[in-house]
């Protein structure tokens, strides 16, 4: 706190993202990144870029990597946003699209940025409650709103809501954005990018971050109909116009373009998943089901914050969060299989 704060920065409430440490020999298994690589056509797309023209600003609209993404997907380049990260694109959408006079409702268990952008943009919000197994249920959204968000599979649960169910919340709110935050849904889920050209009210976000591994070139991206679209362009032309920088554009362009890799890693991602399920099962651990790239789980006996301390004495950090109805969960990343094993051996006999 110091005398130059304004009153608006002293009542700001920032994210607290997952610890980096600087050891380099921990297990990392708290922050939901990606155990293998970037895909290495993406690497060398963006070694060639390392050259003179850094000098030089990129294109402010990022031309190469929408139309890799517009391809990718199927749809117009007029229907893709980008921004330096998925959260830099949803501060955007808070700021442009889902500050209206009726609350926004999100589940009361889900990404906790989402409260902190209302708070940065003062936007009314209304925790909508999972319900007891942790699920969405969407005729609880079914009610006035100015706007909806919610992760599918939602964070940190892992639980994925059916593209159905998806479908029956954008048909209870026909005239709110509601936004669907796909940072994790290619580990096990369908897109609702689908349904762009059904939904005007429908935003599909998505990151480089998981699936393609590229949490360190901060990418992400929104997908709907142009003029939501357009109302995003606005905003990020008012605030920053260059945030895909040179090896951004390139690397995430060629990242789309190696289908190959990608399917092959979110698959041995997900073999790995169910492995870690059940090595937890046998121990006692209740997971709940995950349709990402990390698992919530909890033990009966065994308190959860104990269980962190315990696994970060053996060098395997995990993820635990104080709020309550999850305060007894632990949220762990899928690792390579030795970090997996390293996982299980930390527990020990249970
Ligand atoms: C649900 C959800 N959305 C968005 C993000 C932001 O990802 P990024 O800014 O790396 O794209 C995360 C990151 O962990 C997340 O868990």
């Amino acid at each position: 706190m110091s005398k130059f704060w304004s009153p608006f920065v002293k009542n700001l409430v920032p994210y607290v993202p997952g610890e980096q440490p600087k050891l380099a020999k921990l297990v990392k298994l708290n922050t939901n990144e990606n155990p293998y690589g970037p895909s290495p056509k993406a690497l060398a797309a963006m070694q060639a870029e390392l050259n003179d023209n850094l000098r030089l600003y990129p294109d402010p609209n990022s031309d190469l990597l929408k139309n890799a993404v517009a391809k990718y997907y199927g749809v117009q380049s007029n229907q893709v946003f980008l921004g330096n990260g998925s959260d830099e694109v949803l501060a955007h959408i808070f700021h442009g699209l889902l500050q209206h006079d009726q609350p926004l409702l999100f589940p009361d268990i889900s990404y906790s940025f989402y409260p902190v952008y209302c708070g940065l943009y003062g936007i009314k919000f209304d925790a909508v409650p999972l319900d007891e197994q942790f699920q969405i249920n969407p005729a609880d959204y079914a009610k006035p709103n100015g706007g909806i968000i919610f992760p599918n599979p939602n964070a940190p649960t892992g639980c994925l809501l059916a593209l159905e169910a998806v479908e029956q919340i954008l048909k209870g709110s026909p005239d709110s954005v509601v936004v669907v935050d796909e940072a994790y849904i290619d580990f096990g889920g369908e897109t609702a990018i689908t349904l762009v050209d059904r939904y005007p009210n429908l935003l599909v976000t998505q990151t480089l971050s998981k699936s393609r591994s590229l949490a360190g070139l901060r990418v992400g991206l929104a997908v709907g109909h142009p003029d939501l679209i357009e109302a995003l362009e606005r905003i990020k032309n008012s605030f920053n116009s260059y945030p895909i920088d040179r090896m951004a554009n390139v690397g995430a362009a060629a990242a789309f373009e190696d289908r190959e890799y990608f399917d092959k890693t979110c698959r041995l991602v997900i073999e790995s998943r169910d492995k870690v399920v059940a090595q937890l099962q046998a121990k006692g651990f209740e997971v709940l089901p995950s349709a990402a790239n990390f698992i919530f789980a909890r033990h009966p006996k065994h308190d959860a914050a104990g269980l962190a301390a315990k696994l970060r004495e053996q060098g395997v950090i995990v993820r635990h969060f104080k709020q309550e109805r999850i305060a007894q969960f632990l949220r762990i990343s899928i690792g390579t299989p030795e970090q997996n094993q390293a996982l299980i051996d930390g527990l020990g006999d249970l």
